[in-house]
């Protein structure tokens, strides 16, 4: 019998099969993309990052990331949201929307601004917009129409930018909060 899909935490059992999805979904140079850069040295925000398994196969995953946003001299935690991506045999299903809702509740739940890079075509539909983000300097090329962010108050992350990787030792991300822990 089918089991329904199941949300499941990252894991080192897990992985194998996981990077083996992301080198299917963006290539074997996804390392050198942008957005591999800027997480690097990242902590992950695993209340956040999901596997989804149905009958013990990888349908889709999620990761997101705790990064620093240096800008309107200030700074500001903010999540990246990445990679996102769904096994081929399994796309248009509705598993990436289910993936996004699940990780962006949890990034709510941490009140947590995401950005991210992706097309506003689909994207667009959780309120990521590249309005704000045109002065943000990355580290590597991006097109400007791909480079998305959702926050309650956009304006506050507008104009000229830098990013940074939080360490791991962030209390707030690295425990969970009561609510989530329930
Ligand atoms: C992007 C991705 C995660 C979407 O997963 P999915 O399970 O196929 O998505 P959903 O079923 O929720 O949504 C499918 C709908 O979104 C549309 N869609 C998918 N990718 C899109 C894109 N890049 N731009 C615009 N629309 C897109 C599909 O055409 C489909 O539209 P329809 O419902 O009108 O038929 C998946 O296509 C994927 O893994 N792509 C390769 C990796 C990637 O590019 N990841 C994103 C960058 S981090």
């Amino acid at each position: 019998m089918r089991e329904s899909p199941q949300f499941h935490p990252h894991s080192k059992a897990g992985r194998p099969a996981v990077e083996a999805l992301l080198d299917l979904s963006f290539g074997p140079a996804r390392q050198q993309r942008t957005a591999s850069l800027l997480r690097a040295g990242a902590s992950r925000i695993d209340q956040a990052s999901f596997r989804l398994l149905a009958n013990g196969a990888l349908l889709g995953s999620v990761e997101c990331w705790e990064l620093q946003w240096h800008g309107q001299g200030q700074s500001r935690r903010i999540a990246m949201l990445g990679p996102i991506a769904v096994h081929p045999d399994h796309r248009a299903h509705g598993i990436g929307a289910q993936l996004m809702e699940r990780a962006l509740a949890e990034l709510d739940r941490l009140q947590l601004a995401v950005m991210l890079i992706g097309d506003e075509p689909y994207y667009g539909r959780w309120g990521f917009s590249p309005r704000h983000t045109g002065g943000w300097v990355l580290p590597g090329p991006v097109e400007r129409n791909r480079l998305l962010l959702r926050a309650p108050v956009p304006q506050q992350f507008a104009g000229a930018a830098t990013f940074s990787a939080i360490s791991p030792a962030i209390p707030s991300i690295a425990r969970p909060t009561a609510r989530s822990a329930a």
